[in-house]
């Protein structure tokens, strides 16, 4: 990916600005376009850390394309699947309001799209401005199929902060030295823990501080004195990233494609399928300065990529250090402690909707769900396939359900077709079958999940709250807990087990952020609230990848309204067959 954005050449410039002028009369919304791209997924040789690898990627690029619209636009993109596994592709943070047929997960809203087939995806984004990506939604491709999809306001409408210079897209990835697919199969045969990444990379480079990469650590040139925008994005597979620049401060204005109210910090935490947008402003000496990411890890006894990748802040005016023989080495800035949730909590907590907006109230559906890791026990512990601690395997659940992907058809197509049976039930429970001290030493009698395929059913409408409650079940962890469809809004969150009477009261109904992606804290809890007026099946997961594939998910059936505008349209005559 380059680091400079593409430049309009002035003819076109004048040429563009007389469509629009011309527009600009015939209707208010004539310059909603539709943008048209082909995505091929192929294996391309790809060299990271000195070596190798045969990647999937879309087109032959890693990362892939960066897809940039305006609000109100429409895509079609046609994916071509030319690789050996079967793949499809998840719009991360797109609404796709009534139209879960283009929201992608494997075996949730689609089958997969196989070797030597295609399928188009087509979508339009209603009201939604900010950074999104794209990823595979099939076992691990994501690894290294994924990218940036950028949604700039309609033309004539401002950002709600000075424009700035200069845009950059960071893509913070995570690079396995082998086949990622070959990791996770690894781990689905042994039932022991994933083998964690090699590196950490922006923009797919893990930058000066791996081997065989300096040549090409990203570099992101600066004015002094300007101020430019950074989309961030975490497109790691399976670890949450604390993200610093040296000696810069960094204004978050924006999280998960929703505007925030501007705070500064010297440093942010992103989870896995969050975005963060922050300006910067060129305001140090001119030199050299790192960016950097590394993990943030709160899982106990748990080994996690502990490496740090860094690209570089040069500023155009910068001494040419070298020439007076003094190293021009750019400095490092401070991260925090690999387990400093003291950091991470006070990030999130400085996030806020730039205004007052409209929290529902009156809850239909008041919903607790458990979020945790389990051990399956077998009956020959220690053998081949039990490798987890003390001879199980790992698992992991919602309300003690681990989540199993149908394998015949995707779900949304068997309730589309009014045939369920064999492929999904809707008695996902509302709370925690067994009601325990959550956070506290949990009886080993609680440590294993059922598994199943099940949906909770809401009425389309219903003002729905959920809270997301970690367990101490083999550990605490941070679980970035992704809802399809749907952005949310971020009412409270706290440590130790949630206390309605308690902890409702310190609920913000004024101006929580509104996010598609939250972490569930730590041994803590986290409540979201959102009105189901989105209908289709819609999957909530852990974006952890490695808790995902264990079961840590679950699915919302969310039932037609009244009427054709609130009902699931039909299915395109191209979704692949299952
Ligand atoms: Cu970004 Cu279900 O995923």
């Amino acid at each position: 990916m380059e680091a400079y954005n593409l430049t309009v050449k002035p003819w076109c410039t004048f040429f563009l600005l007389g469509w629009f002028v011309i527009f600009a009369f015939l209707s208010p919304f004539a310059d909603a376009e539709t943008h048209y791209h082909e995505f091929v997924i192929e294996a391309k040789p790809v060299k990271r850390l000195c070596r190798t690898h045969n990647t999937i990627t879309v087109n032959g690029q890693f990362p892939g394309p960066t897809l940039e619209v305006r609000n109100g636009d429409s895509l079609v993109i046609k994916v071509t699947n030319i690789a050996r596994y079967n793949i499809s592709l998840h719009w991360h943070g797109i609404r796709q309001l009534r139209n879960p047929w283009a929201d992608g997960p494997t075996y949730v809203t689609q089958c997969p799209i196989q070797t030597g087939a295609t399928y188009t995806y087509r979508f339009t984004i209603i009201n939604q401005e900010g950074t999104l990506w794209w990823h595979a939604h099939t076992d691990w491709l994501r690894a290294t199929v994924y990218g940036a999809l950028i949604i700039h306001p309609q033309l004539g409408s401002p950002y709600p902060f000075s424009t700035p210079k200069q845009e950059y897209t960071i893509l913070l990835g995570e690079w396995f030295d082998r086949n990622p697919m070959d990791v996770l199969k690894l781990a689905q045969f042994t039932g022991a823990a994933v083998n964690v990444s090699d590196a950490y990379t922006v923009n797919g480079q893990p930058g000066d501080l791996y081997r065989c990469s300096s040549q090409e650590t990203v570099r992101f040139p600066i004015e002094s004195g300007e101020t430019v925008l950074l989309r961030i994005i975490n497109s790691a597979l399976n670890q949450e990233l604390f993200f610093a620049i040296a000696k810069h401060k960094m204004t978050v204005v924006g999280v998960d494609a929703k505007y925030t109210k501007p705070f500064t910090t010297r440093v942010i935490m992103v989870g896995p399928g969050q975005t963060t947008n922050v300006l910067l402003t060129a305001d140090q000496p001119p030199a050299h300065y790192y960016m950097a990411a590394r993990a943030y890890n709160t899982a106990q006894n748990a080994a996690f990529d502990n490496t740090t990748t860094t690209a570089i802040l040069e500023y155009k005016s910068a001494p040419c250090g070298a020439k007076k023989g003094q190293s021009s080495k750019p400095i490092l800035p401070q991260l925090p402690a690999y387990n400093d949730t003291a950091t991470a909590t006070a990030f999130n907590a400085g996030l806020k909707s730039p205004y007052q907006v409209k929290v529902p109230t009156n809850i239909d559906e008041n919903l607790f769900f458990t979020v945790g890791l389990g051990l399956t026990n077998c009956t020959r512990p220690n053998s081949p396939r039990c490798q987890g601690p003390n001879g199980t395997r790992f698992a992991a659940s919602m309300n003690n359900v681990s989540f199993v992907l149908p394998r015949k058809n995707s779900i949304m197509q068997a309730y589309y077709q009014g045939a369920p049976g064999g492929v999904f039930t809707t008695d996902f429970p509302p709370v925690p079958p067994i009601q325990f001290d959550y956070t506290g030493n949990v009886n080993r009698g609680l440590w294993q999940p059922v598994p199943g395929t099940k949906l909770y059913k809401l009425k389309y409408g219903s003002r729905v709250q959920i809270v997301l409650q970690d367990t101490s079940i083999v550990t605490t962890e941070d679980h970035p807990i992704h809802l399809h469809g749907y952005h949310f809004f971020v009412v409270g969150s706290g440590f130790g087990n949630f206390n309605p009477t308690r902890d409702t009261a310190n609920f913000n109904l004024i101006d929580p952020p509104e996010r598609n992606t939250i972490g569930s804290n730590p041994g803590g809890w986290v409540v979201i609230r959102f009105v189901a007026d989105n209908p289709g099946v819609w999957l909530m997961h852990c974006h952890l990848d490695s808790h995902f594939g264990l079961g840590l998910a679950m699915a919302f059936l969310v039932e037609n309204g009244v009427g054709e505008s609130q009902s699931v349209i039909p299915p395109p005559a191209d979704l692949p067959p299952c």
